[in-house]
């Protein structure tokens, strides 16, 4: 399909325009239009748009044998859904200083004899410093180039299996309008990658930034672009890295790879509850574990929760790593259903590691750290599963089994969890199993 003309996109969220405006109806962001002039083809593999294409019955489209490449991490071939699809374009984003550089490199040095490491941030010699730091001496190609032709053009000469392009912002091609890293310039080097990685079968891995607000710099268009969109995300200042798939044309988009960020780089963490919990020795109030799901497994995680006398009227609420408006949540049930009183109390919650926790089946455990802590109750060994309701009730909770075992597994005698069906059967740990707020309390 060829298309041409211009429209104005937003910088922020993708919003498409016809005519410029002053600030985004979509995302409410001033003066984040951009112009973006459409006069390229895009080439979907051998589908929308090749010449002649005919509709074809399904039964008779021949799926061809695709050899997945290795990556040399485990962790990460498992995000990908088994290893780089030949020809397929992974964008892999994440803030500043986060490793994507690191990773990236440490990929590209375990394959080296098929790799093209294209730089458009550092110079050829910053490569060098960091690769000597991360990996043994390696005949790895780094072509320090931001003009998305001239890479394209390197990569016709070398045909290496896979190209990275660390970033793709800062690529920009002469033949396109527009200033270098804005939604023109990169919409435009994507598209040329593109046609080329699905001709050649060449796997592209991209290096995206993320804005403040946490998305994708550049265009939504982008993420729209490529066939699998990874996050690498943490705290800068712990060392796990999660990487996690939002979008995966070839495998799951549940699956995440745990990461550490070491002294020579990133390294595979396969037992990640274990690392979770190694300093968690200290026998303290507010402490509680919980096991939460990421993509197929089971972590295990200390939530922590901290209460203090408050000197002003209106108690203060901070939680790192869990729903702010959650934890006010669970505060009034505690309030109302448990009759444990915060009126007076500053609280603090944090999930220990940087980890973010979503999952509602933490709910338990959040309440029951925060009566600990008030209560000055130490919770020992015991794992703590359930989502709570407004009237006090505790919901059960999706893969019991597989948390419960990860418990087992680590050593745990006893999990408070809810009343549901299907209740599985762990060796060594005792179920106490509760269907209110104030049953888990009694149980502490
Ligand atoms: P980097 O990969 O440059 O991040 P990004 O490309 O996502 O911006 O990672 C930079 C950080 O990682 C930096 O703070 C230093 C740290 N680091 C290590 O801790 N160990 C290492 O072996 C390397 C290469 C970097
Ligand atoms: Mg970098």
């Amino acid at each position: 399909m060829a298309k041409s003309g211009t429209v104005f996109v937003c910088r922020v969220c993708g919003f498409e325009a016809p005519r410029w405006q002053g600030r985004c109806p979509s995302c409410q962001e001033w003066n984040s239009f951009e112009e973006h002039r459409i006069a390229v083809r895009v080439p979907r593999h051998g589908g929308a748009g090749a010449p002649g294409s005919r509709p074809v019955t399904l039964a008779d489209v021949e799926v061809p044998n695709v050899v997945r490449g290795q990556s040399g991490f485990a962790e990460l071939d498992s995000v990908l859904g088994g290893g780089f699809v030949p020809g397929s374009l992974v964008l892999l984003g994440g803030e500043p200083g986060i490793g994507k550089s690191t990773l990236a490199l440490q990929v590209s040095l375990a394959r080296f004899e098929s790799v093209l490491y294209v730089s458009g941030e550092e110079s050829a010699a910053q490569v060098k410093l960091r690769a000597e730091r991360v990996g043994p001496k390696s005949r790895l190609k780094v072509l320090a180039e931001t003009d998305v032709d001239a890479v394209l053009e390197a990569v016709l000469q070398e045909r290496p299996e896979l190209v990275v392009v660390d970033s793709v912002q800062t690529m920009y091609s002469q033949e396109v309008a527009g200033v270098s890293g804005g939604v023109a310039q990169v919409t435009g080097a994507v598209q040329k990658i593109l046609s080329l990685a699905k001709s050649l079968h060449v796997t592209f891995l991209l290096i995206g930034h993320v804005t403040k607000d946490g998305y994708l710099a550049g265009p939504k268009t982008l993420e729209h672009m490529v066939d699998t969109v990874l996050y690498l995300e943490g705290e800068r200042f712990a060392s796990f890295r999660l990487l996690r798939c939002v979008k995966n044309r070839f495998g799951p988009t549940n699956e995440v790879g745990v990461f550490e960020m070491a002294g020579e780089g990133m390294r595979e963490v396969s037992n990640p509850s274990e690392l979770f919990l190694e300093q968690s020795g200290v026998d303290a109030s507010g402490n509680v574990v919980t096991a939460v799901l990421e993509g197929s497994r089971a972590l295990l995680l200390e939530v922590q929760a901290l209460t203090s006398s408050s000197s002003f009227g209106y108690p203060k609420r901070t939680a790192a790593g869990f729903d702010p408006n959650r934890l006010q949540l669970i505060v009034a049930i505690l309030t109302k259903r448990a009759q444990v009183n915060l009126s007076a109390h500053d609280l603090y919650v944090n999930v220990v590691g940087g980890v973010k926790v979503t999952e509602p089946a933490a709910d338990l455990a959040v309440a029951l750290a925060v009566a600990s802590s008030l209560k000055e109750q130490v919770v020992k060994q015991t794992l703590v599963l359930g989502e709570l309701g407004l009237s006090g009730e505790v919901r059960a909770v999706p893969n019991l089994e597989k948390r419960l075992k990860e418990a087992g597994k680590l050593g745990f005698t006893r999990a408070i969890c809810p009343l549901q069906k299907n209740l599985p059967k762990v060796k060594n740990l005792e179920l106490v199993l509760v269907r209110t707020l104030k049953e888990a309390m009694a149980a502490l």
